[in-house]
């Protein structure tokens, strides 16, 4: 059967680099693509869903709000950022405008496939022992599985491709928590899940 296109995605586009990339159209509205930032040879792997508004203007990963959140919840584990390769599921960031805002926009599971091509390469290169996913978008790209639940991902480690995944969820939920009791919940799920994978690290 002939498959179709959509348009503004080229999927078999071997970019020169990830600048270059145009796998999928949010390079458009992007200011720039955002990389993973961390040392070569890191175990540990984190991986987020896409640039915030922040990671756009300044092409790092995690550098907003939800950022600080990690470092904060990396700090209380027990885990130096600066050992960790941090990354995300998708390099550009996607939104749409509210008044004179940039909002967040989930990206959409043919995003996720189109720059699972990025991942694949950092995880090539990187080589890392554990990855903790954060966030359904994060988790269904690094499962490769578009039907990945989060929160049935949750709690145990999970073998996959000779790595080990460890799920939970994204700062941004904690930030986006309607009361600071289930605030702090999710905030202790994520200490608990970088604890977890320094751990497994050893
Ligand atoms: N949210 C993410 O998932 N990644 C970032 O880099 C920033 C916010």
């Amino acid at each position: 059967m002939a498959t179709r296109t959509l348009p503004g995605f080229e999927p078999d586009q071997e970019p020169a680099s990830l600048d270059a990339c145009r796998r999928c159209p949010l390079w458009k509205d992007a200011t720039q693509a955002v990389p993973g930032a961390g040392p070569r040879h890191a175990p540990l792997m984190i991986v987020g869903e896409q640039p915030g508004d922040q990671e756009d203007l300044q092409g790092k990963p995690f550098v907003g709000p939800a950022g600080a959140m990690l470092d904060r919840a990396l700090e209380e584990a027990g885990v130096e950022r600066k050992k960790v390769y941090v990354t995300n599921a998708v390099k550009h960031f996607k939104w749409e405008p509210r008044g004179k805002r940039r909002m967040h926009k989930t990206p959409a599971q043919r995003e996720i496939d189109a720059c699972h091509y990025w991942i694949e390469k950092e995880t090539g290169k990187i080589g890392p022992k554990v990855i903790v996913a954060l966030g359904a978008t994060a988790l269904k790209s690094v499962l490769q599985s578009s039907g990945a639940k989060l929160q049935a991902s949750m709690g145990h480690a999970i073998e996959h491709d000779g790595r080990v995944v460890v799920a939970t969820y994204h700062p941004s939920f904690v930030l986006r928590a309607p009361d600071p009791e289930s605030r702090e919940k999710a905030y202790r799920a994520i200490v608990e899940a970088l604890r977890e994978a320094h751990k497994l690290i050893g």
